[in-house]
């Protein structure tokens, strides 16, 4: 059946089938090509899109930037401390307000309810650039850079190390349902994703042949994986006080050269970023000082590997987004 995108939101990957996520990576996989070889692409010359922030970004604000830009549309930054929305301005109202001037509007924030109402008021295709439950426009980045790295993704073992019930965790787990991916989560307990969200990929794991398992072993994690992705230990909007729960909690789960050395040896190394891998951040050094550790998640030797593929995973945020916003406003 052919896809046809246009005019849909682009919320959460469980919304869509596994031949609408593959249109969009030859898609994105398209437009990768066409910016390698200094092919213009202009294609939606005469639109504007909005960027609705109300956390902070690098890859995914840069991302819509430039994609939006290839594309020929305006683009609009709104930061988080300069709209209207929440404090005197409802939702839905500034959805409505929004969809009249722009074609569509990228949201990052906190409840995934937030980006779902945009989306039932705005009028225009509305996309979810991260919330505290999911982070759909990633995973097309990190299923291109799987795929450009050992080939396909199905049959794969992927392994995600630590806070599992993460967006980024809970949004792995399901493209990977989707797309016949083995997915292991190994953290601890407490930190596993919720069970609804589990038995819902664990059915569409079956249809796609694949598996979903949990584990807090992390050699039984780790072995005969394919991929091996962390991400940090704390979330954009969790409190700070939560830093030393989470340390005790994930310390042994740090992404470390023994870890490495029992997935297999072609295994990749992933990580969205920004990521705690040394002490050159602010946070990084405050750590350090108040608890003597100077690598988080994954350590230095890890993300400086061979086996590390964080910058191409990067820049493949930008060719997956372009692809998101041309099949859903052309
Ligand atoms: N991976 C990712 O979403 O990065 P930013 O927070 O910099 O957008
Ligand atoms: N889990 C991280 C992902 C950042 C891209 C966060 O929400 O802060």
């Amino acid at each position: 059946m052919p896809v046809n995108l246009r005019g849909r939101h682009f919320l959460k990957l469980l919304d869509y089938t596994p031949a609408e996520i593959r249109y969009l990576l030859d898609l994105a996989a398209e437009f990768k090509r066409m910016k390698r070889n200094g092919v213009p692409h202009r294609y939606l010359e005469g639109k504007n899109i909005v960027l609705l922030f109300e956390k902070t970004s690098t890859r995914t604000r840069c991302s819509f930037e430039v994609a939006g830009m290839d594309l020929g549309c305006g683009v609009t930054y709104l930061d988080p401390g300069s709209s209207q929305m929440g404090k005197k301005e409802s939702i839905a109202d500034t959805a409505r307000v929004l969809g009249r001037m722009y074609d569509g509007i990228e949201y990052r924030g906190f409840d995934q309810t937030i980006v779902d109402e945009l989306a039932r008021y705005a009028g225009v295709p509305v996309w979810n650039g991260l919330t505290n439950q999911f982070h759909p426009t990633q995973m097309l980045a990190d299923v291109m850079t799987i795929e450009e790295n050992l080939g396909s993704v199905k049959g794969k073992n992927f392994t995600f190390m630590g806070d599992a019930r993460n967006n980024v965790a809970n949004s792995l787990m399901v493209v990977s349902a989707k797309l016949g991916m083995n997915f292991t989560a190994c953290g601890p307990k407490e930190l596993w994703p919720e069970e609804s969200l589990v038995a819902e990929c664990k059915k569409i794991a079956a249809e796609n042949g694949c598996t979903i398992r949990m584990t807090d072993d992390v050699k039984e994690g780790a072995a005969d994986a394919d991929v091996i992705y962390t991400d940090i230990w704390v979330s954009m909007g969790e409190p700070d006080e939560i830093w030393t729960k989470r340390i005790a909690l994930l310390k042994d789960y740090q992404v470390n050269k023994e870890l490495m050395a029992n997935a297999k040896p072609t295994a990749i190394f992933m990580h969205c970023l920004p990521s705690f891998h040394d002490t050159k951040t602010t946070i990084g050094a405050d750590i350090a000082k108040k608890f003597g550790i100077t690598e988080m998640e994954v350590t230095d030797e890890v993300f400086e590997s061979k086996q590390s593929k964080v910058f191409d995973e990067a820049e493949n945020r930008m060719h997956t987004i372009k692809a998101v916003i041309y099949a859903t406003l052309c």
